[in-house]
C-alpha cells in the first residue's frame, strides 16, 4: 500500500499522462488517476442526520443513531470494492457550537464506537485512524483513540479516518506551525510540498471523490488543502438513508469525469503534444 502522498516530480508526472500504461497512478495535482477505476481515497461529509430524526418526529439525536449504521455498511461497501482510504467527517471544529446535549450525545456515540467496532475493524484488516484537534476530548476518549490507533496500525487492508474536532483551516496552521518549528532558522520561504507531510492526512493521497449527503452544497471546513482537485458529488439522500446502491451512484458519476489537473483534454487523450 502506499503510504505517502509524496507528489512525483515534474518530468515524472509529464511522462505518465503520455505514457497511460507506465502510469502509477497517484492522487496529487501533478498525476492523474485513473478515473475510470474505484477511487483509491473517497471522503465523505455525513450530513443530514438530525433532518432525518426530524422527519420521523424523533430527536435530532437518534439521527446520529441511525447514522452510526450507514457507517457501517459504507465501511463494508468500501473495504469490498477495493477502496485504499475512507475518511469521514464525524464533528467538525465548528460542531462545538450545538447545543450541550447534542455535542455530549456525539462525544458519547464516539466512544462507544470505539469500545465497539475497534475489534471488528481489527479483525477485518482496517487501520483506523482519527484526525483532528484532540486537546477538547476527555481522557477517556483520547485514550480511547490512541489504542484503536496502536492496535490496528499495522494493518494493511482499508484505511479508515474519522475526522473529529477537525477544521481544514485548523490543520492547515498546525502543519504550518509544525514546519516552522522543525526549521527555526527559516522565517519563510516553504513549498507546498514541504507542507504536506505535516498536514493531518500526510499519510493518504489526497481524496479522488469527496461525497457530501443531505443537499448542502458546501465544503463545511473539511480538508480544505487535499480536496483542491478532488471531484466533488452532491447528494440531496440523509446520511441515515445512505446506502451501498447510494454509494454506487456516487462512485459510477465520479467515473464519468475527465480529470485535468489544469491540462487540455486533447493532452489527456494523447493527441496533442504537451
Ligand atoms: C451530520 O448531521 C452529523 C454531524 C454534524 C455531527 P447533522 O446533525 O448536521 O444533521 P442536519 O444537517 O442537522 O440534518
Ligand atoms: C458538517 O456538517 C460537519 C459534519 C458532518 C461533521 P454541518 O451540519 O455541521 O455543516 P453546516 O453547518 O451545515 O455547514
Ligand atoms: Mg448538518
Amino acid at each position: 500500500m502506499q503510504d505517502t502522498a509524496t507528489p512525483a516530480a515534474s518530468t515524472e508526472s509529464r511522462i505518465l499522462y503520455l505514457n497511460p500504461e507506465m502510469a502509477i497512478f497517484k492522487s496529487s495535482t501533478r498525476t492523474i488517476p485513473e478515473t475510470a477505476a474505484v477511487p483509491r481515497h473517497i471522503a465523505i461529509i455525513m450530513d443530514g442526520n438530525g433532518r432525518w430524526a426530524r422527519k420521523r418526529l424523533m430527536p435530532r439525536v437518534m439521527g446520529h443513531q441511525r447514522g452510526v449504521e450507514t457507517v457501517r455498511e459504507v465501511v463494508k461497501a468500501c473495504r469490498q470494492k477495493g477502496v485504499e482510504y475512507l475518511t469521514l467527517f464525524a464533528f467538525s471544529s465548528e460542531n462545538w457550537r450545538r447545543p450541550a446535549d447534542e455535542v455530549s450525545f456525539l462525544m458519547q456515540l464516539f466512544l462507544k464506537m470505539l469500545e465497539r467496532e475497534v475489534s471488528k475493524l481489527h479483525e477485518n484488516n482496517i487501520r483506523l485512524k482519527i484526525i483532528g484537534d484532540r486537546s477538547r476530548f476527555d481522557a477517556p476518549l483520547v485514550q480511547h483513540i490512541e489504542e484503536a490507533e496502536r492496535l490496528t496500525a499495522a494493518n494493511s487492508g482499508l484505511t479508515l479516518t474519522i475526522a473529529a474536532n477537525y477544521g481544514g483551516r485548523w490543520d492547515i496552521m498546525q502543519a504550518m506551525h509544525a514546519l516552522s518549528q522543525a526549521h527555526p532558522e527559516r522565517a519563510t520561504a516553504f513549498g507546498e510540498e514541504e507542507l504536506t507531510p505535516y498536514l493531518s492526512m500526510h499519510y493518504a493521497p489526497e481524496p479522488d471523490l469527496f461525497i457530501r449527503t443531505g443537499g448542502e452544497q458546501r465544503i463545511s471546513n473539511f480538508l480544505l488543502w487535499q480536496l483542491a482537485y478532488t471531484e466533488l458529488y452532491f447528494t440531496d439522500t440523509l446520511w441515515p438513508a445512505f446506502d451501498r446502491k447510494a454509494l454506487e451512484e456516487a462512485i459510477q458519476s465520479y467515473q464519468k469525469r475527465e480529470r485535468r489537473f489544469g491540462r487540455t483534454s486533447e493532452q489527456l487523450k494523447g493527441s496533442e503534444d504537451a
